[in-house]
């Protein structure tokens, strides 16, 4: 075993943030391709200094061992938040709950949360996702077009997110979009500091809503969480309110970008929409490639708690390093014709999840509402195309590989909900 101190501790840094306005321009995946063939684990001076980690191999590494690497985050007396998943750290707002909480009291979380989001309790879901996907596609099928971004992919994983914490659906949009702002925008732009107020409004707005539920509990998911005893005694209010937000987080982006990303595909790639209108049991296959190609959630953060070696470099405690999921997914070493859309890939080992202990919890319940809403979709609107010109992705895409708007035009059909609008 190679010991820290037989290594160079020299640095050669290079040119990176995947914050910065050329990251999005140049199109991150080149930028990653660059990195993992010349320099897998880099270090960049931006963000006050981080290392960029662009394999498979040591994307994975980092991702399994969270003793070495952990998700934690502080906030000091000052209110200046430190650690987290995201560089800078400031980008966080609110402490996250599981995902930025080190064992043991992780593991109280996670298993407060699981049972909510197995394949068991998904499968009693699947009702409530197929009639909120009917209604949302009724909305627009008459009309004959839509904005594939806003009016399915992101009224639907947000509608029934707000369906299962015991929210009224119709405010869906009122709690989406902050989040899909500070995402989507760079720090300093006027609608990432308009994204913040909204998300501080939304923290208020679950703090009430908390409260309620403590007075009146009910079967929806925030009394499950407002009623929880972590560690023995009652879940105190702002861990309470930390993993509502989290679920939010969770629910509300992630999800959205997917379908983004598969409709655009699916419009620019006749074939492969056929291969899955012609045989819509291949959605669960095709989901996972579509998770591997788009990678929603691009890249995040862990920071170094004891000295480490990681692809050759020497890791101090205390430092940054930024998991590019992304560019592991199309690690070549790993995915033979990496950047290929293979609609039928299997194994597909892709690491869109996460992995290890904070992998993705809502995993169960995402599947199946892309599954039910790229099925409804593709039998209701099957020959929906996008407008290209006016599609916009965000102008940040160094988080989350989202979409502002993608208008869409397709042949007109009936509705076939009695759902009142929402
Ligand atoms: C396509 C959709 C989704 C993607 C791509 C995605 C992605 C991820 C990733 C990459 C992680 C790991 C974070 C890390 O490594 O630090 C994660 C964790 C998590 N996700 Fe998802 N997610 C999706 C859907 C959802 C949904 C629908 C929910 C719940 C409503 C959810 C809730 C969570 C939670 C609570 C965690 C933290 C788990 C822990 O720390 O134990 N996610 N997700």
């Amino acid at each position: 075993m190679v010991m820290p101190q037989e290594l160079p501790t020299a640095r050669c840094p290079v040119a990176f943030d995947h914050n910065s306005p050329e990251h999005t321009a140049r199109g991150p995946l080149e930028v990653y391709r660059e990195l993992r063939n010349s320099t897998p684990v880099a270090w960049s001076e931006s963000n006050g200094g981080y290392w960029v980690v662009t394999s498979y191999a040591e994307v994975s590494e980092v991702l399994r061992d969270a003793v070495t690497y952990t998700s934690g985050a502080a906030t000091d007396d000052a209110g200046n938040y430190s650690g987290g998943i995201f560089v800078p750290a400031e980008r966080g707002l609110v402490p996250m709950i599981p995902t930025e909480v080190d064992n043991p009291q992780w593991e109280d979380f996670r298993r407060l949360l699981a049972p909510r989001f197995s394949p068991t309790a998904v499968w009693d879901y699947r009702p409530m996702i197929a009639e909120l996907t009917t209604h949302y596609v009724d909305q627009v099928i008459e009309a004959g077009e839509c904005d594939l971004a806003v009016d399915i992919a992101a009224a639907i994983p947000a509608s029934s997110v707000l369906q299962l914490l015991g929210i009224d659906v119709a405010e869906w949009a009122t709690y989406s979009e902050p989040f899909h702002n500070a995402l989507g925008y760079p720090p300093g732009s006027p609608e990432y500091a308009e994204a913040v107020t909204g998300l501080q409004g939304i923290v208020e707005r679950i703090r009430e809503l908390i409260a309620r539920r403590r007075r009146d509990p009910g079967a929806d998911l925030i009394s499950h969480v407002a009623s929880a005893e972590i560690g023995g005694a009652p879940i105190d209010d702002e861990a309470a309110m930390s993993v509502v937000y989290t679920l939010f987080s969770g629910g509300v982006d992630t999800t959205t970008t997917l379908l983004a990303n598969a409709f655009a595909y699916l419009s620019r790639h006749p074939e492969a929409r056929e291969f899955l209108v012609s045989d819509l049991s291949r959605l669960p296959v095709a989901t996972e490639e579509f998770m591997r190609m788009f990678t929603p959630v691009q890249a995040l953060a862990r920071t170094v708690r004891k000295p480490a070696v990681l692809g050759g470099q020497v890791l101090s405690p205390g430092e940054r390093v930024l998991l590019s999921y992304a560019s592991a997914n199309r690690d070549e070493a790993t995915f033979p014709r990496a950047d290929e859309c293979v609609m039928d890939r299997m194994p597909n080992k892709h690491v869109s999840w996460g992995l290890g202990l904070h992998r993705c919890l809502g995993s169960h319940l995402a599947r199946t509402q892309v599954e039910l809403i790229l099925s409804e979709v593709l039998t209701r609107m099957p020959d929906f195309s996008i407008d290209e010109q006016r599609s916009r992705q965000y102008p940040n895409l160094g988080i989350v590989n989202g979409w502002v708007t993608m208008p869409a035009t397709f042949t007109p059909g009936r509705r076939l909900s009695t759902r009142g609008a929402a």
